[in-house]
């Protein structure tokens, strides 16, 4: 059976952000992802517009990167790693020259993050035609964090309606109610990718393979394999 090798949203990098705070912990969240059946890792350290300029966060990610690959001690089989960003939206984003830089490696989609304010029908309005304009397919970062808190429970329908692909945490399976919240939205078809969000190997772990057993379990494989669909066209850029 097809099942999801992928994690879209990963702090997985040391000493970038609020992730890894170290390359030995690095390395024991990639063990902790292979024990999760996933096999590429896209690194989506935080990228803010207000404080930071895209040559400095690039930098400084190759270097985590690079530092990460040397520490790895051989004879580990660890997932794969891909460079993105997780961008929090800003004004002028659709018009920033250095989307290109900040996508998924060797894709045309992005991983954005929503300000944490309900969504404005100007921002709406960017991005539903952010991928005409820039050739950028936006990732909503984490839907489930923008639900409850404003009560917004008509946004994964009104993003289904627009051109983006939506990303939701592995974590929001695992406890009642949310879980129920979570299912309902893979059943509508309004999120198409899983990512753990992971920070560390304790309270923020790798941890997709639960979340993948409950879709198996309520929903049936058939769902898997939907979703199985969508990580291969943004992984193969389709
Ligand atoms: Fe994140």
């Amino acid at each position: 059976m097809k099942t999801l090798t992928v994690d879209f949203h990963s702090h997985i990098l040391p000493n970038i952000d609020d992730g890894s705070k170290s390359v030995e912990e690095s390395v024991k969240m990639l063990q902790l992802e292979a024990q999760n059946g996933i096999k590429t890792v896209i690194a989506t350290p935080h990228f803010y517009g207000d404080i930071d300029t895209d040559i400095d966060f690039i930098n400084r990610r190759n270097d985590a990167a690079n530092i990460l690959k040397k520490g790895i001690p051989n004879g580990l089989n660890l997932p794969n790693i891909i460079l993105g960003a997780e961008v929090l939206y800003f004004d002028g984003i659709e018009n920033w020259e250095a989307i290109p830089n900040l996508a998924i490696e060797g894709t045309n989609y992005i991983l954005i993050e929503l300000p944490m304010t309900p969504l404005s029908n100007r921002t709406l309005n960017i991005l539903a035609s952010f991928k005409e304009n820039t050739g950028y397919t936006p990732i909503i970062a984490h839907l489930d964090r923008y639900i409850s808190a404003f009560r917004t429970y008509n946004l994964p329908k009104t993003l289904s309606e627009i051109d983006v692909l939506v990303q939701i945490n592995a974590d929001f399976f695992l406890k009642f109610p949310n879980s129920v919240r979570a299912l309902n939205l893979i059943k509508k078809g309004y999120v198409q990718l899983l990512g753990s969000d992971c920070h560390n190997c304790d309270f923020r772990p790798p941890n997709i393979k639960k979340a993948i057993n409950i879709i198996e379990n309520k929903l049936g494989s058939a769902v898997v394999e939907d979703l199985v669909n969508f990580q291969n066209l943004v992984i193969n850029n389709l």
